[in-house]
């Protein structure tokens, strides 16, 4: 009998039994952050149920991963949907761009809930919700970006840990009068978040020094995107990284920093390991591939690829290489917020008003892979730490995101390694009139994405609907992830209701 002819004649029999929506992917090869090999992946509603060779489970789809590599789906721990910026918004909604993320692979986002100066945090969490809420395609999360730390705002942090499930909390040490808070602030807000095991994470650029270059520059008329790169140089960053870093240290706090892009910046993070400091690292996609000469490209061009930290040097992109297999940078992330040629021109004649940010969550995983794993950079099993684990550990959702394992939500990327694809803004899924990779050659695509079971693209068409993203509440940054016990007793309880329902029939 079919599967699905089963599956109706034993409703028949059996009409209290709830069923349960099965999914079997055969033979691929499965790669987490530790380990590579050939197995069946049994998949019962939204959680991975077994795995194992040969398995010979009666699924209600079954799924021919022969020849493809089976990943945890990506998460992408910094985009901005919708981010009200710079007098205008980032172009991708929650539903576009997060739609535009699971082709490419990322099942999870975090985004970032962002206080207006002025207002609560309460505020600027209600108002990410109304935005996300329903019109998510895949799942996300929030970190709470903090613009103004008082004494209003730090009686908010604990509910904001207990109730929101948010433990991480943004500070910008750059855009004065906008978002950038001072450093009694972040001490302040870290000592507040560490009370509940949350912890600061850090946009770092010194936004005093880089002011004082953009007047300099447009008191001489140095007025094109060139400009936006040659007022925010390493040094600014670097000087905040280690900064924030002796903060952090000098206070005993975790930290995590945010999009770092340079030598500089990265050398401050080697130096804190020598003082036994632990610090957790991203960087993004576009600093380990393009470089500041971009910003050389003619007439408005190198408006396209005007964000903060810029592009940096090619010196640069090869100490990020190293950093990551020194351990010193643990996620690749996108810092995804697109704007529109037209919103662009905002900047036409003053670079300092051209809207920062560039599109990016499709293709962060397809290029990590091409570009990395390919011309051996990196390992699989890094690839995977970068673009899934690590991001789950740090901010609290490891085990249920972040692997491949029994209990853990079914978020799979089947990833064929021979399919070759050339990314243009024709065809990619931001909402966005150009690519800040036009052109590019990627081999390797991601071909089926499945979201806690549920199979979300298939060959590029979008199986699943605005709504179905999911917010995921997570746990406190020094709880680490769950203690084994914590595994075994959430396994035991889904082998529980397994064999409970079985038992009812
Ligand atoms: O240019 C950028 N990165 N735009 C988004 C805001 C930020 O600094 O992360
Ligand atoms: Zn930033
Ligand atoms: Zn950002």
């Amino acid at each position: 009998m079919s599967a699905k002819r089963e599956k109706v004649a034993d409703q028949r029999i059996y009409p209290n039994k709830k069923m349960k929506k099965t999914l079997l992917i055969k033979n691929g090869t499965v790669i987490t952050a530790s380990d590579n090999y050939k197995a069946d992946i049994y998949i019962e509603d939204e959680n991975v149920h077994a795995i194992g060779k040969n398995l010979n489970f009666n699924a209600d789809k079954t799924i021919d991963a022969n020849g493809m590599y089976v990943f945890p789906g990506g998460i992408d721990p910094h985009t901005h949907m919708e981010l009200p910026f710079m007098g205008t918004y980032a172009s991708d909604s929650f539903e576009s761009g997060t739609l535009a993320g699971l082709h490419g692979g990322t099942t999870t986002i975090i985004d970032f809930a962002i206080q207006t100066q002025g207002k609560s945090l309460r505020e600027a969490l209600d108002s990410w919700h109304k935005k996300a809420d329903g019109n998510a395609v895949s799942d996300y999360a929030f970190h709470m970006g903090v613009t103004d730390y008082n004494k209003y705002t730090q009686k908010e942090i604990k509910d904001i840990c207990e109730n929101d499930g948010i433990f991480s909390f943004k500070v910008f040490m750059a855009y004065k009068g906008a978002l950038m808070v001072d450093d009694r602030q972040i001490i302040g807000l870290m000592k507040e978040a560490g009370k509940y095991g949350g912890m600061v994470i850090s946009h770092c650029e010194n936004g005093d020094m880089i002011d004082e270059l953009v007047s300099e520059a447009k008191a001489e008329g140095n007025l094109t995107p060139r400009y936006h790169y040659l007022t925010r140089p390493e040094i600014a960053e670097t000087e905040a990284t280690g900064r924030i870093i002796d903060i952090a240290y000098q206070g005993g706090h975790p930290l995590y920093i945010v999009h770092l892009t340079c030598e500089g910046a990265l050398n401050r993070v080697r130096e804190a390991t020598k003082r036994n400091q632990k610090i957790s690292v991203e960087t993004c996609i576009q600093y380990l591939l393009l470089d500041e000469s971009l910003y050389e490209s003619p007439s408005f061009e190198g408006s396209k690829w005007v964000m903060s930290p810029p592009l940096r040097k090619e010196k640069d992109r090869i100490a990020l290489w190293n950093g990551i297999n020194q351990g010193l940078l643990h996620t690749v992330a996108t810092d995804h917020c697109p704007f529109c040629m037209d919103q662009k021109k905002m900047g036409i004649n003053d670079f300092s008003k051209i809207p920062n940010g560039i599109p990016g969550i499709e293709h962060r995983m397809e290029l990590l892979f091409s570009e990395g794993v390919l011309k051996n950079k990196i390992s699989l099993n890094k690839f995977v730490e970068l673009t899934s684990t690590n991001a789950a550990k740090i901010f609290g959702m490891f085990p249920q995101k972040g692997t491949i394992a029994p209990g853990s939500d079914a978020d799979i990327v089947i990833f064929d390694p021979n399919v070759n694809h050339t990314i243009s803004a024709k065809t990619h899924h931001h909402n966005c009139d150009y690519s800040a990779f036009e052109g590019w050659k990627i081999n390797g695509k991601c071909k089926t994405i499945i979201l806690r079971g549920t199979v979300a693209i298939e060959n590029g068409q979008a199986l699943i609907e605005k709504g179905f993203g999911r917010y995921i509440k997570r746990s406190a940054y020094n709880k680490k992830y769950l203690t084994k016990e914590e595994i075994n007793s959430n396994y035991s309880r889904h082998c529980e209701e397994a064999q409970n329902a079985d038992a009812a029939i």
